[in-house]
């Protein structure tokens, strides 16, 4: 399972980038106006710092708009992938846009039968949010489940992008599931390397090894 960060903080993209732990990263326009930095910039930068996939968000809501705005972004670097909402128009605009070559995450998806649209648009990535289907008391992760049946059942390439993580059990759960992606924040991404059994084991390695009185070099 590949790993984006979803965030529009470059900082804590460098840092995660030379962790080597990321396959790309999400943005969308809730967090450029947290980065509060002109995006266009911010995408140039990171699209630098991380070869993969940079999803960037259009805002236009109409077809010819979208399509428009999907191509300036993609001017910005070869790595851009395009991201659209789940509505007519940006299913349309997806067509047409992967018709071209260009890569295309369609987001906000929350039911099955919209991510079987996305796929026959030929998205490239398609992205259910989790967190938000279970702050409604739905099911987020029996989404992903779904989607994932639907695209084997009919061999759809569209790569499923977990996203609106929010925990490490998510992620755990998009992994057994088979998700190909999630995007996680980065404190949540950080998170998942700790276990307190780790830190404790250490402290006791450490401990003993300090008793032996040796160096390794
Ligand atoms: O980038 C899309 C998605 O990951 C948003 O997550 O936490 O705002 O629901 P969240």
């Amino acid at each position: 399972m590949k790993f984006f960060v979803d965030t529009a903080d470059i900082a804590e993209i460098r840092e995660l980038a030379d962790a080597g732990l990321l396959d790309g990263v999400t943005t969308n326009p809730s967090l450029i106006m947290k980065a509060d930095r002109p995006m266009k910039d911010i995408v140039a930068e990171i699209c630098d710092v991380v070869d993969g996939p940079v999803s960037a968000e259009v805002t236009a809501t109409d077809y010819a708009s979208m399509v428009r705005e999907g191509k300036i972004l993609a001017e910005i670097a070869d790595n851009v992938c395009i991201k659209l909402p789940l509505t007519l128009d940006g299913l349309k605009a997806c067509k047409d846009l992967t018709g071209e070559g260009y890569l295309v995450n369609v987001t906000l998806c929350f039911s099955a039968v919209q991510a079987l649209l996305a796929a026959k648009a030929g998205a490239t990535f398609i992205s259910p949010f989790i967190g938000r289907l279970d702050d409604i008391n739905l099911d987020g992760m029996q989404l992903i489940a779904d989607i994932r049946r639907i695209y084997d059942n009919y061999e759809f390439e569209t790569e499923i992008l977990a996203a609106s993580i929010r925990t490490m059990n998510h992620v755990r759960e998009a992994a057994l599931i088979g998700a190909d992606v999630c995007t996680v924040p980065p404190a949540t991404l950080k998170g998942l390397v700790k276990h307190p059994l780790t830190d404790k084991g250490l402290d006791q390695f450490l401990a003993d090894w300090k008793k032996t009185g040796q160096t390794i070099g």
